[in-house]
């Protein structure tokens, strides 16, 4: 049984990110923080639908992850309910629809990711047949728009559409658009600029709606400065990947109000370690100690004897068989204050990249075009 309202509400989030939010990352995530909700990378409709005798290599993961959220991605209906309907014994606290993502392989892939965006009455449809065959809830994560489709009004209307014909009520909005014109994925996450005023207007004009808001959001105290402006919920990515224990170590107390755990990265790392070695080579070849590691490079960013340790942990991946004795190998590049350091105080102020923003709304949407269209 799902078992969302049992958790804190999702005022802060770790974004889907292909490859990086596997289920190794997400275990230590919630080594670090107890209530952050944490997205699974996207999965392909397709993929459910054809490894059905292999669900649990891509949907199984261990109960202390929940809060956690599925990110399916599709285009085909009847894959996307078939998907759904496989997914749902696995008890995922809300489905995710992906119609941000503006890869080549996915974009071009049918009408896939990004795309969608520009066709609100299919996303509405899809929505409609993924809440019919989940007992969870349903969200999307979008972009604030498509190439040259990145009006207020063209992002409003795709909202409307899809909150109308579906019971979606929660958007996640990442706040730039998404270029189809081949640019890179990465650079998809940094050319187009930011218009975070696109989302606050979006808040004003759907009172009804929930919106979580994402893209450039890089510190506890941006995330709480989003919140007291009125976000519903904030969703963090790179940041939260690459420097895991300022970002995620800081949540429970900060954003959630919760008593600090007083938790330090040595014990953080004992944990991972019993994970880590009890997961290796669970295929055969797969995972090894790179794909089990890959997620704790970032755990001492900026910290003594970081550049040592990573240049350590390259040489260990060509021997080591364990996590045991990869700690070993590593470890001591890593100085015991460091090691032994519960979360450091109140995380430091840095500047409001929300500052005028309410000055930049775009005018208010008025829907009753839209509804004399449906009338
Ligand atoms: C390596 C990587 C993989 C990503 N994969 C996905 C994905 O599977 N689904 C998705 O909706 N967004 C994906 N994203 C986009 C993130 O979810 C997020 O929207 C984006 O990084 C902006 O947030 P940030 O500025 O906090 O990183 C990915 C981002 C990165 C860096």
């Amino acid at each position: 049984m799902v078992v969302a309202d049992y958790y804190y509400p999702p005022l802060f989030s770790v974004a889907p990110m292909m490859e990086w939010t596997d289920h190794h990352y997400r275990t230590l995530a919630r080594l670090i923080s107890k209530h952050a909700w944490l997205y699974t990378e996207m999965l392909a409709a397709e993929t459910i639908v054809y490894q059905k005798d292999n669900l649990h290599r891509f949907l199984a993961y261990s109960p202390d992850q929940h809060p956690i959220v599925l990110q399916i991605g599709g285009s085909n209906l009847q894959h996307i309910a078939t998907a759904t309907e496989l997914a749902n014994p696995y008890g995922y606290d809300e489905i995710n629809f992906n119609c941000g993502c503006p890869s080549p392989r996915v974009a071009g892939h049918g009408c896939f990711g990004a795309r969608l965006m520009l066709d609100p009455k299919f996303v509405g449809e899809a929505m409609s047949v993924i809440a019919s065959k989940t007992d969870s809830p349903v969200s999307v994560k979008c972009r604030i728009g498509v190439d040259d489709h990145d009006s207020y009004y063209e992002l409003c209307d795709f909202i409307y559409k899809v909150s109308s014909l579906s019971p979606t009520r929660h958007f996640i909005i990442h706040s730039r658009k998404a270029l189809l014109n081949g640019i890179s994925p990465a650079d998809n996450r940094k050319i187009p600029p930011l218009k975070y005023e696109y989302y606050f207007a979006l808040l004003r004009d759907f009172p009804d709606l929930k919106f979580t808001i994402n893209g450039g959001i890089d510190s506890v105290d941006e995330v709480n400065t989003a919140l007291r402006e009125g976000a519903h919920g904030v969703m963090v990515g790179r940041a939260a990947y690459k420097n895991p224990w300022s970002l995620l170590g800081h949540v429970d107390t900060a954003v959630y109000g919760a008593p600090s755990s007083g938790v330090t990265r040595r014990q953080v790392l004992e944990k991972y370690q019993v994970y880590g070695d009890s997961v290796l080579w669970r295929d055969g070849k797969k995972p090894d100690v790179r794909d089990v590691a890959k997620p704790l490079l970032g755990l001492f960013h900026s910290e003594r004897g970081n550049g040592l340790w990573k240049r350590k942990a390259d040489a260990a991946f060509q021997n080591c068989t364990t996590i045991k004795s990869f700690f070993e190998e590593t470890l001591d590049a890593i100085p015991d204050f460091v090691l032994d350091a519960p979360i450091s105080g109140p995380p430091l102020i840095s500047e409001n990249p929300f500052a005028g923003v309410r000055d930049k709304l775009p005018p208010p949407y008025d829907s009753k075009e839209q509804e004399l269209m449906y009338a």
